[in-house]
């Protein structure tokens, strides 16, 4: 199926790898043009260069860090520089550490806002004059399935993820007259280094963790980033125009809820 991704521009975060990456190389696949972000250059930079070489399409890397409130005007303005226009932000990158709610002081209060409801708020304000400009686009943002089906231990990105999901059905409605989009994505268990690292977080052995959380998802196995990336490809494109507001898990079946 031709979704109609060729020669539109989008910016992907945390583009060098995991989830970000998959959607970078899945756009790209597309024929789409990108800038890609993330804080380590080097990852970053090979990242941008496979992804160029594989697909023929332009992948400009920018190293920031997405906590940074200068940073989100400079990512899109690399966009504007190299592309002259822009159609697509994919709000994506790291998330605050996990720990029980009584363990966090108002410093890592303040970074996870920081990181998963401001880096948005300021990403989207910075895009949207361009998103207009260009007469459609989409907003895609990667939260998680704990923002609806809470897990002990992942407090901080909870509380600012349920955040992110009122900002986004918010703004979903007030700017659809410009036909843009903007949706949530909520992964469930996905193969990527953050989710060695959640398996490795407590005293069990890894494999033992993976394969516990593994029978718990209805389809049997753990997530892939193409899994994720295949949705993110539909909803920014012309197939997906008209759905919107959405927030729409990708976990295998993981979810028990009728929602
Ligand atoms: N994997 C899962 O099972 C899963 C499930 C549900 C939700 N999620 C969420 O999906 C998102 C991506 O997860 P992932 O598994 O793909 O993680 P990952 O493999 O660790 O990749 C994270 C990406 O974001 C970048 N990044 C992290 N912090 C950043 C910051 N402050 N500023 C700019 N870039 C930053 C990283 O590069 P640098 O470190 O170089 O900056 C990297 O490119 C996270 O928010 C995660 O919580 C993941």
């Amino acid at each position: 199926m031709e979704l109609g991704l060729k020669n539109k521009v989008a910016i992907v975060g945390g583009g060098s790898m995991g989830i970000g990456y998959g959607i970078a190389d899945r756009l790209a696949g597309e024929g789409a043009n990108l800038v890609i972000f993330a804080r380590r250059v080097p990852k970053l930079e090979a990242a941008a260069k496979t992804l160029s070489e594989k697909h023929g399409v332009k992948v400009i890397p920018v190293s920031a860090d997405i906590r940074d409130q200068d940073e989100s005007g400079r990512i899109v303005q690399t966009a504007i520089d190299q592309f002259g226009r822009l159609d697509i932000l994919v709000n994506n990158d790291g998330a605050p550490p996990l720990g029980s709610i009584e363990s966090f002081d108002d410093v890592a209060w303040q970074k996870a806002v920081e990181q998963n409801l401001f880096s948005v708020i300021r990403m989207v304000r910075s895009a949207l004059p361009h998103l207009k400009a260009a007469g459609s686009g989409s907003v895609l943002n990667i939260s998680a399935i704990s923002a609806i089906q809470p897990i002990a231990g992942f407090g901080l990105s909870v509380a600012t993820w349920a955040g992110l999901i009122g900002y986004a059905k918010t703004l979903s409605m007030e700017i659809a007259k410009y036909g843009i989009n903007v949706n949530t994505i909520c992964p469930g268990y996905i193969d990527t280094d953050r989710l060695q690292k959640v398996f490795a977080a407590g005293t069990e052995s890894p494999e033992s963790v993976r394969a516990k959380l593994t029978a718990e998802i209805p389809l049997g196995r753990i997530g892939s980033t193409a899994d994720i990336a295949n949705l993110v490809a539909l909803l920014v494109s012309p197939a997906g125009a008209y759905i919107t507001g959405c927030t729409i898990p990708v976990d295998g079946g993981l979810l028990r809820a009728l929602r």
